[in-house]
C-alpha cells in the first residue's frame, strides 16, 4: 500500500475497527483507490465481494456494483459512502421494457452486462462483464438467439467477435463516457505519438473499436502494457484508468484518448464521504446501505453465479 495521509489513515482505522473491507473500482479517485484494500473491475470486485470474509463491505464505486456485491453476499452489509452514484447506462434498460423484448423473441436467452440493476438481472439467463463477455456469448450454441442489453457496442462487438451478428438482438443502451470518443480525434493523437498503442474498452463505438490494438477491460489495461514494449499508450476509457497506469509503468506514458472522458457518477465518491460513512454518520448507517429484496436477489443470483463461474 502507497504512504497514506492522515485522512487515509483515518479512513483505515474506522475500517479496521468496523471490520469493513474496502473496494474500489479503477475508475475511482485516486486517494480513494490507494486507501481501499482491493482496486479493481466489474468482475474482480464482484469476485472479490463473493469470497472476502469481512462483515462490510464499503463499495467505492457506482450502484450496480455495490448491489452485484449484495447479490452474492446478502449475509453481509454492503455500504456505498454515496448511494446517489448511479451508471446511466445501466438505466436505460427497464424491466417493462426488456419484457416485451422477451415476449417478441421468445426463444431468445438475455445475457445481461454486468451493469444493469438487480431487477434486471432477475429476467436474465447470464450476466457478464466487459472482461468475460465474448466467453460467456460463445458458450451457447450458434444458432441460439440473445437478446443482450444493455450497452449496444459492448453487445455489437461481441457479436462481430463471435460471428453471432444475426443472432444477437441489441438493446440501443449506451455508456456517455465512452461512446463520446472519436476515431477522428484518436488518430490525431496517434499522429502526434508515433508508435502508440491504442487500448480501449469495448463500450467505446465500432470506430474505435475498429483502430484499436487492443479491446479490453479496465484490468485488461492495467496489465496490457507489462507485455508490451511501447513506451507510449493511447488509453481510451475513463480518465480514472490513468493513475494507476501510470504508477504501475512510470517509464511509460499514457494519453487520455479524450480529455472529456470523466465519468461524474464515479468521482461522487470521495475520501471525506468514505470516513463520514463509517464515521460520523454510522449511527444512521442505513441511509448507506444497500441491499436487495430476497425474491429478486435470488433470481439474480443464478445470473451472477453463472457469470463468475
Ligand atoms: P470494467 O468492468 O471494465 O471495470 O468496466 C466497468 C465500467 O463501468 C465501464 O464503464
Ligand atoms: Fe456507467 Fe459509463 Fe460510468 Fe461505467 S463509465 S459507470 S458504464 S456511466
Amino acid at each position: 500500500m502507497p504512504h497514506l495521509n492522515a485522512l487515509q489513515q483515518e479512513l483505515r482505522q474506522l475500517a479496521a475497527e468496523r471490520d469493513v473491507v474496502i473496494l474500489a473500482h479503477n475508475y475511482q479517485r485516486p486517494d480513494v483507490q490507494d486507501a481501499a484494500d482491493f482496486t479493481g473491475d466489474s468482475l474482480e470486485l464482484s469476485r472479490i465481494a463473493a469470497a472476502d470474509p469481512h462483515q462490510v463491505i464499503l463499495f467505492c464505486g457506482v450502484h450496480f456494483m455495490a448491489e452485484t456485491a449484495y447479490i452474492l453476499a446478502p449475509q453481509k452489509t454492503v455500504l456505498m459512502p454515496d448511494k446517489r452514484a448511479g451508471c446511466p447506462m445501466a438505466d436505460m434498460v427497464t424491466v417493462h421494457g426488456l419484457r416485451a423484448l422477451k415476449a417478441q423473441h421468445p426463444d431468445a436467452v438475455v445475457v445481461a452486462y454486468v451493469n444493469t440493476s438487480a431487477d434486471i438481472k432477475a429476467e436474465t439467463d447470464v450476466c457478464c462483464t466487459s472482461a468475460n463477455a465474448v466467453q460467456i456469448v460463445e458458450r451457447f450454441p450458434k444458432d441460439q438467439k440473445i437478446i443482450f442489453v444493455p450497452d449496444r457496442n459492448l453487445g455489437d462487438y461481441v457479436a462481430r467477435q463471435t460471428g453471432r451478428e444475426e443472432t444477437m438482438i441489441l438493446w440501443q443502451g449506451w455508456c456517455h463516457v465512452h461512446d463520446d470518443f472519436r476515431a477522428a480525434e484518436i488518430e490525431e493523437l496517434r499522429a502526434a505519438e508515433p508508435g502508440a498503442v491504442l487500448m480501449a474498452h469495448p463500450e467505446s463505438r465500432r470506430e474505435v473499436l475498429d483502430i484499436a490494438d487492443i479491446v479490453t477491460s479496465t484490468s485488461g489495461m492495467l496489465r496490457y502494457p507489462a507485455g508490451n514494449a511501447a513506451t507510449t499508450f493511447i488509453v481510451a476509457t475513463e480518465t480514472g484508468l490513468l493513475y494507476r497506469l501510470g504508477t504501475l509503468y512510470p517509464d511509460k506514458k499514457f494519453i487520455p484518448a479524450s480529455r472529456r472522458a470523466v465519468c461524474p457518477n464515479m468521482k461522487l465518491t470521495t475520501l471525506e464521504k468514505c470516513i463520514a460513512t463509517l464515521g460520523d454518520e454510522w449511527d444512521d448507517v442505513l441511509d448507506h446501505e444497500v441491499s436487495v429484496g430476497e425474491h429478486v436477489r435470488v433470481k439474480a443470483l443464478q445470473a451472477v453465479e453463472r457469470m463468475i463461474e
